[in-house]
């Protein structure tokens, strides 16, 4: 991962273009940032990204739109968005969108949990399409706010006019019962177990990318059988802020 760090300083933002201006969401297909492009370009490089499915969602949906101003969109890492919460590097929403992509077909439920910036559940509505359903779960109020007016000024910004991206303000651990069952699930904050309600939340044959774990994590795939059973495997060991409650998080130093 250095090696990719070394990279996208590269690609970092230095002369970038006016997202944060783009205040209209028509403006976004006219903005399509070769900044943007030669990220992606760099994680199909490195085989992060493997899948043109991939490719193509990250390309459409600007990174740039969902970090704060000021921050170097392109660089491969996590970045502070306040509220103790970051948004995850690059090569952990490529990872995390190449394991669930085969449950993210057009038509399909995706729930992401902890959805900070909107980035993943954006990437998710385009990949689910206006006939599938995409919901982000997120506790802090402002984030939910800031994450919708990101999602405004991208190209997901029809599905939520349409209804079929939402992002609600609530305990993720909860999931989000209203929509259940879900083919994918993603949780973007590490929790000390897998919180049942989300198992039982995801649909025999979906999948479930969970970070878990404390001092040290890993990544969790969890697989959902017909039968309702499930297997669990570690997919690489990672570092993320911890899912907990909102008073924890805000009190963190
Ligand atoms: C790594 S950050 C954001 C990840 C998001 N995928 C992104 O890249 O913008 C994790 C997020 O989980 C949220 N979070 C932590 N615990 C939560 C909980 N119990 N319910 C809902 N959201 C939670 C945090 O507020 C934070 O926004």
């Amino acid at each position: 991962m250095e090696v990719l760090r070394y990279i996208f300083s590269c690609f970092s933002s230095s002369k970038s273009s006016s997202a944060s201006s783009a205040g209209s969401h028509l403006l976004w297909s006219s903005r399509v940032s070769d900044e943007n492009k030669a990220m992606v370009e760099q994680l199909q490089k490195y085989a992060i990204i493997k899948s043109s499915k991939v490719a193509e969602v990250m390309e459409t949906i600007d990174r740039e739109l969902f970090v704060p101003p000021g921050a170097s969109p392109y660089y491969d890492s996590p970045m502070p968005i306040g509220y103790n919460a970051t948004i995850s590097a690059p090569h952990m929403h490529a990872s995390c969108l190449e394991l669930l992509q085969k449950h993210l077909q057009p038509g399909m439920r995706a729930l992401d949990v902890g959805s900070g910036t909107g980035y993943l559940t954006a990437c998710f509505a385009i990949m689910v399409g206006p006939e599938g359903r995409a919901v982000g779960v997120e506790h802090i109020p402002e984030l939910v706010a800031s994450s919708i007016e990101n999602i405004k000024k991208s190209a997901a910004a029809p599905q939520l006019s349409d209804g079929s991206l939402s992002i609600h303000i609530a305990d993720g651990r909860e999931g989000w019962p209203e929509l259940a069952t879900y083919d994918a699930i993603h949780v973007g904050a590490a929790a000390p177990q897998i919180p049942q309600a989300l198992i039982e939340q995801l649909k025999p044959g979906g999948r479930m990318v969970i970070p878990v774990g404390t001092s040290s994590q890993a990544l969790k795939v969890v697989d959902k059988r017909q039968d309702g059973s499930v297997s669990i495997r570690d997919e690489t060991a990672v570092r993320y802020v911890p899912l907990t409650s909102k008073d924890a998080q805000l009190q963190a130093n």
